[in-house]
């Protein structure tokens, strides 16, 4: 295993890689004349502007089948996260959204700002889809399959245990890493990376976040669900949210720390993973989120701040 090994032995070799991070938001980005591929990658900018970044790694071909991957799937979300959808309304809409983008017609308004301007205009998300190679079309509709039947399975559910909340990081980030490997596979620049790995990457990405987002959430209004899991918090409070009160500190950091070493137990997948790519500018692509992530959780660690705002990372900060 190469950079798996080389980074727990030379540790200092995260900083080219960190550089990496730091060059790609210095890469300018053109839109395409046509009106979908430009809306396409507009949206992407607007909905993340660091996600629009770092997909400017990748070839042509690859990199608007991952545009469209990634719009289709914040749709759904936006579809999941809408709070005034009646759970009858909703639940049909996300079994059945992978055949939704087969349709230049279908059309569901919700969501806000940005996402309110995606939902309305999905048609040029479906165009754009649909002039993608029917490999790559196969790859984006299975996980969009998979992704809309356990966001349904988890409606309305709170996370328990960690087996869960494992699940449900599968359903909502695991399975993006699996759509990944696929598209990487089927543009033959990648031999097809197993489940498991690719699982751990989007795990991995999405425990951060929702490590770090902690206040963000607890504080959101309308009240927005919470993904820490009962089995880990109940060990340090009542209530979540009694984790961000001054007198909890101590309690609440101890908690903290205990998520944060459920995440890293996934580190060791994530370096295999990136080690067995081939492809530059796929490694780049898949490199980068993953040292941010790294970052993030370094600086969230044993850091009460999680509980008071927002800990970020600052650009070329190591
Ligand atoms: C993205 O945001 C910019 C700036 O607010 C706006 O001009 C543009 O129309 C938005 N793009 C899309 C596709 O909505």
């Amino acid at each position: 295993m190469g950079i798996a090994k080389e980074v727990v032995q030379h540790p200092e070799d995260l900083i080219p890689l960190a550089k990496l991070v730091v060059a790609s938001k210095k890469i300018k980005m053109q839109l395409p004349a046509e009106p979908h591929w430009g809306f396409a990658y507009s949206m992407l900018q607007n909905v993340s502007r660091s996600f629009a970044l770092v997909i400017q790694q990748l070839g042509p071909e690859l990199r608007n089948a991952v545009c469209v991957f990634y719009l289709v799937l914040r749709a759904l979300d936006t579809v999941e996260d809408d709070t005034s959808i009646p759970v009858d309304i909703k639940v049909p809409i996300l079994l059945g959204f992978h055949e939704h983008i087969y349709d230049r017609d279908w059309h569901f308004s919700c969501g806000t700002n940005a996402y309110k301007v995606l939902m309305d205009k999905f048609h040029f998300v479906a165009v754009a889809f649909l002039e993608l190679s029917k490999s790559h079309q196969e790859a984006i509709e299975d996980i969009t399959m998979r992704m809309g039947a356990g966001m349904a399975k988890f409606i309305c559910k709170e996370v328990e245990t960690v087996a869960e909340y494992n699940e449900y990081c599968h359903y909502v980030a695991g399975l993006v890493g699996l759509g990944l490997s696929k598209l990487f596979h089927a543009s033959r620049l990648e031999r097809l990376a197993p489940d498991s790995l690719s699982n751990s990457m989007g795990l991995f990405l999405q425990k951060t976040n929702i490590i770090r987002d902690y206040l963000e959430d607890i504080n959101e209004i309308p009240k927005s669900r919470m993904f820490w899991p009962r089995h880990i918090w109940s060990k340090y409070a009542n209530k979540l949210e009694d984790l961000k009160h001054e007198e909890n500190s101590l309690k609440a950091v101890q908690c903290l720390n205990d998520m944060v070493t459920d995440a890293l137990a996934h580190v060791q997948d994530c370096l295999e993973y990136l080690s067995d790519l081939k492809d530059p500018a796929i490694f780049r692509f898949c490199a980068i989120p993953q040292i941010m992530a790294i970052g993030t959780l370094a600086l969230c660690y044993n850091n009460a701040e999680v509980f008071r705002g927002v800990v970020k990372m600052r650009r070329g900060k190591k």
